[in-house]
């Protein structure tokens, strides 16, 4: 397959990151986690103590921090000015700060360019790119889009689970937390959250992970 971009969106825990992973290792495509620069963004600013909720600090923040992203399926990884965040982004402090960073039009215009520049240089092969806006905004060119749901429900479980929480309230409050990360997500002014023209829509509440990534690749006639 030549130049082929696959975008996967969707909310927390509709299970992306495993679907496009997948994708890419059955498609022999590369992999970009755009919601992983989202957070690295997230991460150096509460690192430098700046405050996220003034647009203009978080925005200079942006425009001098220098992310390296490796697109390797089974082992993406991000860095900051050369330095390795995975783990750090990941933490339950970055996840509830990361919706006001990328609520910023400066940022999103900063992140969104630099993702473009990683699809293009896996021209001639392809990418599957994760993300929130990626069919409608970062590749509206995309041959195959997916948009990915499941329920409340089945999705804080997930994150929980992906924590490693096992209390009846650690899932309470982790849905809590998603709600309103879906919340501010879909309902901001730039690029918001929501389902790409031609995508194709998936709930993947009952469905396992091969189950989700058969029936994309059946859809766009991909299976073999
Ligand atoms: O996918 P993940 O949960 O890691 O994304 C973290 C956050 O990054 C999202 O809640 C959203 O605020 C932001 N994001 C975005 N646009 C993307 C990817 C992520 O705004 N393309």
């Amino acid at each position: 397959v030549e130049g082929l971009i696959v975008a996967v969106d969707g909310p927390g825990g509709s299970g992306k990151s495993t679907v496009a992973r997948e994708l890419a290792r059955r498609l022999g495509l590369r992999y970009l986690d755009t919601g992983a620069m989202y957070r690295a963004v997230t991460q150096l600013a509460l690192e430098r103590r700046i405050d996220i909720e003034d647009p203009q600090a978080v925005a200079e923040l942006a425009e001098r921090a220098v992310l390296s992203v490796g697109t390797d399926p089974d082992e993406p990884s991000i860095a900051v000015d050369g330095v390795g965040v995975d783990a750090e982004i990941r933490t339950r402090a970055v996840t509830n700060a990361v919706s006001a960073i990328a609520a910023v039009p400066a940022v999103r215009a900063r992140l969104v360019a630099q993702q473009r520049q990683v699809i293009a240089a896996t021209r001639p092969g392809g990418i599957v790119v994760e993300g929130r806006d990626i069919g409608s905004v970062v590749a509206p060119d995309a041959q195959i889009k997916v948009f990915l749901t499941a329920s409340t429900e089945v999705r804080a479980l997930r994150r929980s689970r992906q924590l490693g929480e096992k209390g009846v309230d650690d899932v309470a409050r982790t849905l809590a937390e998603l709600d309103r990360r879906d919340a501010l997500d879909s309902s901001r002014a730039a690029d918001p959250l929501a389902v790409p023209e031609g995508a194709i829509v998936l709930d993947s509440t009952a469905l396992s992970v091969p189950e989700v990534v058969d029936e994309v690749l059946r859809r766009c006639g991909q299976s073999s």
